[in-house]
């Protein structure tokens, strides 16, 4: 890993060619080098853009898009499916076959059920529902560097900042006690990254387990969240059923807070680490809107998502066969040459708003106006009110979460 801001990316293993079925494939995922750069190991998935063959964990052959056209043109393809209970879904790590079984609500749904659902979600998720939680964002953010600056230098960013900020603000929003918050944040880290497949499933029972009786409480003892108000609302068809509330309550859980905290660490990280571009921020030559834009396009850290084809689908001039798997590596369609120029730069100066680090189509993040508002208010405040930050340890020491997990730093040393 290098400060440079044009780093090299290694692009000298044997291309694979044009994809074909039959193309030797790259193994996926890899764990990335350096935590803001698509593993090394991906170089022949670029040379081989836009469609290539990997193979996962078990050894299944899958396709994995590479380029940014085609990524959207399948992300809005009907005939990509993401039920994620069919046997021949594309899991990515054994830990996570176990729960092929359960119920994923809106990312394991198909249209148009999946439709039904987003519909109940979506108004609280809006820009203005969102811009009216700014307030309590910035509060949440003012109070936590209040406490890191009382305690001094050194701090742990991730675990004094970077996880309590989206943690405090989804259990707002949902209504949730951020009390709990040692459990579910536990949970959710055993449910993305266990040790085990039956830790992962433990952690799944677990977190269900505590959201079915909060929103037992909550039909006698109403509060003021969303799923409050999901369980109040009159809705067109009829209410919401126990398991469904359950199953809302568990992906906006846990999506709305390890996200934005990998977000937020990883993107200090990276600032820390491209002083030339920090030092534009700092100035006033860009806006920390625009930063967060491209931070979401360069460091892409839900990488692989995945979908199976329900019919088969001639692309590329190729067939993906129905059964066939595909994943999506957005960290190479967000570094797609044809689209974004010099994409191993990070660059104030470009439009990265059509990145796909929020996904494409109609399951393109709910959150992702949320996620927008605290990464701008956490990164805006924290480095207007700590302007010496800087990392406490050298940068190479600095653990990264490995390649099959939402990407993110584990813990961040930092000093003022
Ligand atoms: C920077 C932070 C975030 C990133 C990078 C991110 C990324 C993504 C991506 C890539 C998808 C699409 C997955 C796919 O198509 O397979 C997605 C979907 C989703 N995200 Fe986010 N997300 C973030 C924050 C949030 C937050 C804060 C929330 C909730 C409060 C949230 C809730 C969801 C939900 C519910 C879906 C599924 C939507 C659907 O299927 O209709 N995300 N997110």
């Amino acid at each position: 890993m290098t400060e440079s801001t044009t780093e090299p990316v290694r692009q000298d293993l044997d291309p694979t060619g044009p994809a074909t079925a039959s193309s030797p494939v790259t193994s996926f995922p890899q764990d990335r080098n350096c935590p803001y750069h698509p593993p090394a190991g991906y170089a022949p998935l670029r040379t081989g853009r836009p469609l290539s063959r990997i193979t996962l964990f078990d050894g299944r052959p899958v396709w994995a898009v590479t380029g940014h056209d085609l990524a959207r043109r399948l992300l809005a393809d009907p005939r990509l499916s993401t039920d994620r209970t069919h046997r021949d879904f594309p899991v990515m790590t054994e830990r996570l076959a176990n729960l092929q079984q359960r119920r994923v609500a809106l990312l394991g749904v198909d249209d148009p059920e999946h439709n039904t659902q987003r519909r109940m979600l979506i108004p609280s998720f809006s820009l203005k529902r969102i811009g009216g939680l700014r307030p309590r964002i910035q509060e949440t953010v003012d109070r936590l560097l209040d406490a890191m600056e009382r305690q001094g230098p050194p701090a742990e960013l991730v675990s004094a900042f970077a996880l309590p900020v989206p943690s405090m603000v989804i259990c707002a929003l949902l209504g949730v006690p951020y009390a709990d918050h040692d459990f579910f944040e536990e949970c959710s880290r055993r449910l993305l990254c266990g040790p085990g497949a039956a830790d992962v499933e433990r952690a799944r029972d677990e977190l269900e387990e505590y959201l079915g009786a909060l929103v037992d409480r909550k039909r006698t003892d109403p509060g003021d969240g969303l799923l409050d108000e999901l369980i109040h609302r009159d809705h067109p068809d009829g209410p919401i059923d126990r398991e469904q509330l359950i199953s809302f309550a568990v992906i906006l859980l846990v999506a709305g807070h390890e996200t934005t905290a990998n977000m937020i660490s990883l993107g200090t990280f990276t600032l820390l680490r491209h002083p030339e571009q920090l030092a534009a921020l700092r100035a006033g030559e860009t806006t920390t809107a625009v930063v967060v834009e491209e931070l979401l396009r360069f460091l892409s850290i839900a990488e692989g998502l995945q979908r199976l084809a329900a019919e088969d689908i001639d692309v590329a001039g190729v067939t993906i066969r129905k059964g066939e798997g595909v994943v999506f590596a957005t960290s190479l369609i967000n570094r797609d040459g044809d689209v974004f120029a010099q994409p191993e730069t990070l660059d104030w100066d470009r439009s990265a708003r059509h990145h796909l680090a929020f996904g494409f189509g109609i399951h393109q993040c709910l959150g992702q106006n949320l996620a927008r508002a605290e990464l701008d208010i956490a990164l805006r405040t924290l480095f207007e009110r700590l302007p010496d930050l800087r990392l406490a340890v050298p940068a190479q020491e600095i653990p990264h979460k490995p390649g099959d997990t939402i990407q993110g730093l584990v813990e961040l040393p930092v000093a003022w």
